[in-house]
């Protein structure tokens, strides 16, 4: 095990804040850890996992251990008689494993292409686009409990899946609560691709996408080839314009409340859900507060898509953590002011 101390955070968050870690561990296997765990002072701190730190925004220093998850490994694992399973150490680039299982002729991960981050990170939040969740095509994965050093697996009712969310994302304040955080480290995952594979393609940039070609039964390298050129056209290059993807969650409201926005605003993008509440559309709703494109020190709204949170000082003069939150306050109060909606972040505020 290599303790690296005051170690510069920049090159491994997505935003580019220039944090630094006290002590930081990378971790390669569950050996790793149990390393950690067996040292007297290491053992008692408290930890901090960190995956592509592409969902993170550092306030400040990190004072715990920083846990640098860099488990290697993709193999496939199985065949079922209606899937392929597929494993992928949680330190493998997502974007690289999705374009590795269409190299192997295994199609279902292709909507989850270009998203930036680790394998290890993506059941954390359940990464989703383009009318796919990581939980449609979740199995299973292997962990380490941060306390006891025991591996375990968990399948998907165990992992508490939510729109952006899952019990790694939950601190449990008393032993037997829902939660993860902290607490449990990934360090493989596996995924169920089907094999009687159908394109999905209802969310609304792939319908334009097939109108505009023709192609209305593409493969899942022609939906992956879409994909990236669709985030391309919207999403900023976090090596060119420092990020952490979407910076709040799309707000649900009760059909009430939507049809009350829709009286003043008739133009607010909004999605039936299942349960009969709507999903409304958080970069519409802060576009029209008039903060798109809007720059607040190094801080800015990005000018293409509201909903991200830009780092306008690149490498030199890099935005501060208190910075994002300040501009990110701004924005969550016009909103509730305009529209009564309290708008969540959606990356992991440290
Ligand atoms: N919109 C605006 N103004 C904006 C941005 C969006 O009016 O500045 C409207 C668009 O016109 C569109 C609607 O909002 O009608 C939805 O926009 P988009 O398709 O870009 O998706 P999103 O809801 O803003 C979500 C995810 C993204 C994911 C895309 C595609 C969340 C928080 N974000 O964004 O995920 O890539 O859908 O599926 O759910 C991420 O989580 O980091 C992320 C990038």
């Amino acid at each position: 095990m290599i303790i690296l101390r005051n170690v510069p955070l920049q090159p491994f968050n997505s935003f580019g804040i220039a944090a630094r870690a006290a002590m930081l561990v990378r971790v390669r296997s569950a050996a790793d850890v149990r390393d950690v765990l067996a040292h007297r002072k290491l053992a008692a701190r408290s930890k901090f996992i960190l995956g592509g730190g592409s969902n993170v925004v550092f306030t400040g220093n990190v004072r715990a251990l920083v846990l640098k998850v860099e488990v290697p490994g993709r193999r496939i694992v199985a065949e079922t008689g209606r899937h392929v399973i597929v494993e992928a150490g949680a330190g493998e680039n997502w974007h690289d494993f999705v374009t590795w299982t269409l190299d192997q002729g295994l199609p279902g991960l292709e909507n989850l292409a270009l998203i930036p981050g680790t394998v290890g990170a993506s059941p954390v939040q359940n990464i989703g686009a383009y009318g796919l969740e990581l939980q449609d095509r979740f199995h299973e994965l292997d962990a380490i409990d941060l306390v006891s050093g025991a591996e375990f697996t968990l399948n998907a009712g165990q992992c508490g899946f939510g729109y952006r969310d899952s019990v790694f994302k939950h601190r449990a304040a008393q032993p037997g609560d829902f939660g993860l955080a902290d607490r449990a480290l990934v360090l493989r995952v596996r995924f169920a691709l089907p094999r009687d594979w159908r394109p999905l393609l209802d969310y609304r940039d792939l319908q334009a996408r097939v109108a505009e070609t023709g192609i209305s039964r593409p493969s899942a390298r022609q939906v992956y080839d879409w994909v990236v050129a669709i985030r391309n056209s919207k999403l900023p290059d976090p090596r060119e314009l420092g990020n952490a993807g979407s910076f709040f969650k799309n707000p649900t409201v009760s059909p009430e409340q939507c049809r009350d926005i829709i009286g003043r605003d008739p133009e607010l993008v909004h999605y039936p859900m299942p349960d009969g509440s709507f999903k409304l559309a958080a970069g519409w709703l802060i576009e029209a507060c008039g903060w798109k494109g809007k720059r607040v020190g190094n801080a800015g709204v990005h000018d293409r898509q509201a909903l991200v949170l830009v780092n306008h000082g690149g490498k030199a003069q890099p935005v501060s953590g208190g910075e994002v939150m300040t501009l990110a306050r701004a924005i969550q109060a016009s909103v509730y002011e305009r529209f009564g909606i309290r708008l969540e972040p959606e990356p992991v505020i440290v």
